[in-house]
C-alpha cells in the first residue's frame, strides 16, 4: 500500500499524544504517514460523502473504518499459515449500511446496550429516550444514534501504528440525552497486530455515556461461530429479564451454560441452554469482568481450531456483552455474497453494565461537566 499525505496533530499542551479530543493541528507540521489511505466510500441519501480509511500495518494486516458510524467495515488477519481473511461481518457499500443493519462494526453511543423503558432520572429530571427495542432503549436510540451519523475523521500520528481519529459533536437533547457532547475514537492498527480503540468524551451537562464497538467476528471468515472456543474472564453476570434488561441481580456463572471462566468452552456446545425467546436462542448477556473497572486486562479469548486464529479482547471496562448473532436471520447479505444467518458472527462488546443509570449497585456511567470520559479496548489478532 502507498502512503497518504496527512497532517500531524499535536496535543495543545505539547506533550500528550493520547488525548483524543484535545489534539490540535500545528501549522507547518505536514509529513507523509505510511499505512493510511483515505478513499471515498460513496454518499448517504442526503448527499453527504462517506470516507473510508484503510489502515495497513507492517505485517500486512488491514483494518478499514468508514466515517458513517465510525464503523469498522473489514479486518483482515492471518491464520496459522499466514493466509489472510476478513474476520469481521460487514457490507460492501454505504447504501447497505444506511438501509439498516444490526450495528455491524459500529461505534455505539451515547449509551450502548439497554436503558429500561427508555427512561432515567438525573438531578431530579426524568429524561425520555427512544424505545427502539421495545419496551427498552437500545444502543443510543433512533436516527441520531452514533452508529447512524457521519463522523469527522483525520489521520493522526501515533507511536504504535497507523491511526485515524473520528470525532462527533452531539447536540444537547439529541436522541433525548442531556448535554452537548464532544466524542472521539482513535483507531490504531498497531505493529503488534492489535486494533486499538481509544474513546474520549466531554459534556456540558451531566449525561450517561457508555461507548463500545459492535464488531461481529467470525475467525474462519465464513460459516458459523458455533465451533469457536471462548474464554471469558468473568465469574458472574448481570441477570437479564425476558427483554434482556438487567434485573439488578449479579449472579455466579458457575454450574450454568454461561461459565467460560472455569475452562474455555466451544460456543455451540451449550448454546441451546443459553436462553432467549424462540427463534432467537443463544447467548446475549453482560458479564461482570475480572478485575472489575480497575485495570487494563485480557478479558476474553476467542479461537478457531482449523485456522488457528485467536482473538484476544483487552479492555479497562467493567462489562462485556457476549452475543452470538441470535437475531441474524439470513435477510442481510454481506461482502462476497455471504448471507448473514443466525450465528454467523460473535460480538464481544466491552462496556459498562446495561441500564446502569437505573441501578445504584452498578458502576457509575454519568459523565459530569469538567470530566473526560476515557476508555480503551484492543482486539489482538494472534494465532494459536
Ligand atoms: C446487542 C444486544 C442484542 C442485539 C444486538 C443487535 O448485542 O445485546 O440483544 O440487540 O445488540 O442486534
Amino acid at each position: 500500500m502507498g502512503a497518504a499525505r496527512a497532517t500531524v496533530y499535536h496535543a495543545s499542551d505539547g506533550n500528550d499524544w493520547y488525548n483524543g479530543i484535545e489534539l490540535v493541528c500545528e501549522e507547518g507540521m505536514e509529513e507523509d504517514m505510511a499505512g493510511v489511505i483515505k478513499s471515498s466510500f460513496g454518499k448517504l441519501k442526503s448527499g453527504v460523502a462517506v470516507d473510508l480509511y484503510t489502515l495497513t500495518n507492517k505485517n500486512g494486516l488491514v483494518a478499514k473504518i468508514m466515517t458513517f458510524g465510525a464503523t469498522l467495515t473489514e479486518l483482515h488477519a492471518p491464520d496459522k499459515d499466514g493466509k489472510m481473511a476478513n474476520i469481521c461481518l460487514g457490507f460492501d457499500s454505504v447504501e447497505k449500511y444506511e438501509k439498516g443493519h444490526p450495528y455491524m462494526g459500529s461505534t455505539v453511543g451515547r449509551y450502548c446496550n439497554r436503558i429500561g423503558k427508555g427512561r432515567f432520572t438525573l438531578g431530579g429530571k426524568t429524561y425520555k429516550l427512544a424505545t427502539n427495542n421495545p419496551p427498552n432503549h437500545l444502543h443510543g436510540g433512533g436516527p441520531k444514534a452514533w452508529d447512524k451519523v457521519n463522523w469527522k475523521a483525520q489521520i493522526v500520528a501515533r507511536p504504535d501504528g497507523p491511526a485515524v481519529q473520528f470525532t462527533y459533536f452531539s447536540k444537547d437533547g439529541e436522541e433525548g440525552y442531556p448535554g452537548n457532547v464532544n466524542a472521539s475514537v482513535i483507531y490504531t492498527l498497531t505493529e503488534a497486530n492489535t486494533v486499538k480503540m481509544e474513546y474520549a468524551a466531554t459534556t456540558d451537562k451531566p449525561c450517561p455515556i457508555n461507548l463500545t464497538n459492535h464488531a461481529y467476528f467470525n475467525l474462519k471468515g465464513k460459516g458459523t461461530i458455533l465451533d469457536h472456543e471462548l474464554y471469558i474472564a468473568a465469574k458472574s453476570y448481570t441477570e437479564g429479564d425476558e427483554d434482556l434488561l438487567p434485573t439488578g441481580k449479579i449472579l455466579p456463572v458457575v454450574d450454568t451454560p454461561y461459565d467460560f471462566f472455569a475452562q474455555p468452552a466451544i460456543v455451540g456446545d451449550r448454546l441451546l441452554a443459553a436462553g432467549g425467546k424462540e427463534p432467537n436462542i443463544g447467548y446475549d448477556l453482560n458479564y461482570v469482568l475480572l478485575p472489575g473497572a480497575k485495570g487494563y486486562a485480557t478479558v476474553a479469548r476467542l479461537s478457531e481450531a482449523t485456522t488457528g486464529r485467536l482473538l484476544e479482547i483487552r479492555t479497562d471496562q467493567p462489562g462485556l456483552q457476549f452475543y452470538t448473532g441470535n437475531f441474524l436471520d439470513g435477510t442481510l447479505t454481506g461482502k462476497g455474497g455471504w448471507k448473514y444467518v443466525q450465528y454467523s458472527g460473535i460480538c464481544l462488546e466491552t462496556q459498562h453494565f446495561p441500564d446502569s443509570p437505573n441501578h445504584k449497585n452498578f458502576p457509575n456511567t454519568i459523565l459530569m461537566p469538567g470530566q473526560t470520559y476515557r476508555t480503551r479496548t484492543e482486539y489482538a489478532l494472534l494465532v494459536k
